[in-house]
């Protein structure tokens, strides 16, 4: 299933990705005692961490039946300012008094990326008891998206677009000059719910091609993100969907 929910405003569309938040996560802790989900970093979420960490939202989920993973990294150390994980520890995890078994972040202190990604994956294969060639099937996985249209580290042209066996990979990316760590679309297509998070006037035209344009996936990676069995929710605000028809 595809839905797309356009918000007024950015705090329309925190507030409802917090409740649709905790709705696929009771709803999944009534047939299972975990709850996996994959946090999206940039800056768009932070907002959603802040909510539902805050009152209004905190006691609706019982957070020890939560296990936090990440889509996406890039290849610096956690405490640095621009690590995903140190965004949603600072404002969610930490806020929520997650404790450190419940948390697998990728383990940038390794400093090589390729044994990063090598560890993720072992740690992912691990949690979910996966048998070989299999993906892990995350209850929710929470994407943003960038200008470009890419979404976690999947960006245009890159050579991860194209992976089809691993969970988890390495992706050079060539307009930033860095490696960059990222879930690839084997994993993200096996989820079964994604929230895309997409705010900002910024956001229009790539978003206006991905949802109306013609197929170009290597151009436009969000394109590539669709569930055969599983909910797909594009939760955008107005000025991001300003060329929606
Ligand atoms: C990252 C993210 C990335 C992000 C988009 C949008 O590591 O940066 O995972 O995919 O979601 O770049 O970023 P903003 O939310 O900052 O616009």
């Amino acid at each position: 299933m595809k839905k797309v929910i356009i918000a007024k405003d950015s705090d329309e569309l925190n507030k409802i990705a917090a409740g649709k938040f905790v709705s696929i996560a009771r709803n999944t802790l009534k047939k299972k005692d975990k709850f996996t989900v994959a946090l999206a970093g940039g800056s768009t979420p932070k907002s959603l961490y802040n909510l539902l960490a805050s009152d209004e939202f905190r006691s609706q989920i019982d957070w020890k039946k939560v296990f936090f993973f990440f889509g996406d990294e890039r290849n610096v150390l956690p405490d640095s300012d621009e690590s995903n994980f140190r965004m949603a520890n600072e404002n969610l995890l930490k806020p929520l008094q997650i404790s450190p078994e419940n948390i697998f972040r990728w383990e940038t202190e390794l400093e090589d990326a390729e044994k990063i990604a090598e560890n993720y994956e072992k740690t992912i294969e691990e949690f979910f008891n996966l048998a070989e060639n299999e993906f892990p099937r995350f209850d929710l996985i929470l994407l943003g998206m960038g200008e470009d249209g890419h979404t976690a580290s999947l960006f245009p042209f890159s050579r991860a677009l194209r992976e089809t066996k691993r969970i988890a990979v390495v992706n050079f990316v060539e307009k930033l000059n860095t490696n960059r760590l990222t879930f690839t679309f084997p994993t993200t297509n096996n989820a079964s719910n994604i929230i895309f998070l997409i705010s900002g006037a910024a956001k229009a035209n790539a978003l206006k091609e991905i949802l109306e344009g013609e197929s170009q996936p290597e151009k436009f990676p969000a394109q590539n993100v669709s569930l055969k069995n599983g909910n797909l929710f594009w939760l955008i605000d107005a000025p991001a969907a300003r060329l929606l028809k």
